[in-house]
């Protein structure tokens, strides 16, 4: 599976972010496949997949959300967009998803090495909450965030976020190679 860390040293950094929800779209493809084969037909390279996914690329991504866009378009959207109030509860969502991800990893990587759960219906009803929330906060993304930003922001906005993109996977790099070298 791709990385959303593709092409940031030049272009628009919001086709980046567009690029990473199409890769979470994926995510959501590959939780639904793994939630349809309990108990006895998972795919474990799909678990490993999902493992990598929502242990790093998502968790990077909502920093670049939080952190780059998102504030960047709160500043710059005028009081007609309405757009504060979708953007904090966004954030939220991030934080509630990560949690829901945590609570899938063990599951997960009992899967992602040809094992089986112990309790795979509510694995199955975690997945499936999983990935229904998040396809509904992509489409809200793509749909009313990414078309706002693509509106107001200005040259110097897409510098700093394509900037912090960068400077994120910078770090996202340096943590990884230290948890991978810890292990
Ligand atoms: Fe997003
Ligand atoms: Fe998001």
């Amino acid at each position: 599976m791709a990385h959303s860390c593709e092409s940031l040293s030049e272009g628009n950094p919001l086709d980046a972010i567009e690029t990473a929800h199409r890769i979470h779209a994926d995510i959501c493809d590959v939780l639904e496949a793994i939630a349809d084969g309990l108990p006895d037909d998972v795919d474990c390279r799909l678990a490993i997949n999902a493992l990598d996914s929502l242990r790093f690329e998502l968790p990077l991504h909502h920093i670049d959300e939080e952190e780059g866009l998102f504030p960047l378009l709160e500043k710059r959207a005028q009081p007609k967009d309405n757009i504060a109030d979708v953007l904090n509860r966004l954030a939220k969502e991030h934080a509630v998803d990560e949690s829901f991800a945590e609570e899938l990893d063990d599951s997960l990587e009992v899967l992602s090495q040809g094992g089986k759960v112990d309790n795979p219906d509510m694995v199955g009803y975690m997945l499936r909450g999983f990935f229904e929330n998040y396809r509904r906060h992509l489409h809200w993304e793509n749909t009313l965030v990414l078309p706002l930003a693509r509106k107001r922001l200005r040259k110097k906005d897409l510098r700093r976020l394509r900037e912090i993109l960068a400077a994120n996977r910078s770090l996202h790099s340096w943590t990884r190679w230290h948890e991978d070298t810890a292990h």
